[in-house]
């Protein structure tokens, strides 16, 4: 708490008797996924192999059930943005490679789909607030076979957020979105794990993939893999602290050769965001389980 500066200091002091007690459960760390720059924060990690390591985050997952009493666990990824992970026929393609590649130590499997295949198999809704590709096949097959349900492509909380509720409004309204062209920078250490370039890809392709998604839901005003340019740029600018600044440009075409020109910048506070984001995740899923 101290070390982020989210919170101002007198609700820090208000909080401290809460967090005190707090202690943050051991977690997977496989360099090979986050940026190289995270390294001195991964300090409480768990050792063992692949599997056991799983199977230490399956028992965390049921000792905090029983200890704390609640009638339902979901557990929520929030931590680092991880790269891609390739998808390998007999690694993670089906529910049965990917148990047997965590049992074997494979490369390709990251911690965030350890997590999810651990909540799982405990029967525990995993939600993905991260954009990297966590749900691979196997993953999903795993969920689908266990009945458990599964959700997230990263929070899409603050800047993704207006860009899908702005482009869907346009498209709907038959005014055809040609470049969406998006610079953000923060200071906040997610801003520092995505200034690595493959974990920067990873929010790249899901920022894209809100676009795409409504490019293809409207054949009137887009031809079959007819794409509009859309360019993101994410700057990790230290000074800003935990202030996000997203400037966002949208050029589209309406009728008769003209075009019109919709330029946004908003700031927001990205950690408190995240902890709004959890909360409203949380609450959704409760919503949909019952
Ligand atoms: N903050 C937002 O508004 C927002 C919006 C959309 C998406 N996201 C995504 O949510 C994630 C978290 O964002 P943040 O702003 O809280 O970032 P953050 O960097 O402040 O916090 C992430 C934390 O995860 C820890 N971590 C990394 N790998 C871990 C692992 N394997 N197990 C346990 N802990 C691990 C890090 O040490 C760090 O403390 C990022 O992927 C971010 O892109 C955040």
């Amino acid at each position: 708490m101290e070390r982020a500066q989210v919170l101002d200091w007198s609700l820090q002091e208000q909080l401290r008797p809460y967090m005190s007690s707090l202690k943050p459960r051991p977690s997977i760390y496989i360099p090979e996924f986050i940026a190289a720059n995270q390294e001195s924060r991964a300090d409480s990690v768990l050792t063992g192999t692949m599997a056991e390591q799983m199977v230490r985050i399956r028992a965390d997952i049921r000792d905090f059930r029983q200890s704390s009493g609640v009638d339902k666990v979901i557990v929520l990824w929030t931590a680092n943005t991880e790269r891609f992970c390739d998808i390998s026929p007999g690694v993670n393609d089906t529910a049965k490679n990917l148990l047997a590649g965590i049992q074997a130590g494979a490369a390709e499997i990251s911690p965030s789909t350890l997590f999810a295949v651990a909540s799982i198999l405990e029967g525990c809704a995993y939600i993905n607030g991260s954009p990297q590709n966590t749900f691979v096949p196997g993953a999903v097959e795993l969920a689908t076979q266990r009945g458990v349900f599964i959700g997230g492509d990263d929070f899409k909380s603050g800047q993704t957020k207006i860009k899908s509720v702005l482009v869907d409004f346009l498209v709907s309204a038959g005014i055809k979105p040609t470049s969406i062209v998006s610079y953000n920078h923060l200071g906040n250490n997610d801003g520092k794990n995505l200034s690595a370039p493959q974990q920067f890809r990873s929010k790249e392709i899901s920022k894209s993939n809100v676009v795409d998604d409504m490019v293809q839901s409207n054949p009137v005003l887009y031809q079959p893999g007819e794409k509009l340019d859309h360019c993101v740029v994410i700057k990790y600018v230290p000074y800003v602290g935990d202030s996000k600044r997203a400037m966002d440009e949208y050029t589209s075409e309406i009728m008769m050769g003209g075009l019109n020109t919709i330029a946004l910048y908003n700031t927001c506070e990205v950690g408190i965001n995240a902890f709004q984001q959890q909360n409203h995740h949380e609450l959704q899923v409760e919503a949909v389980l019952q």
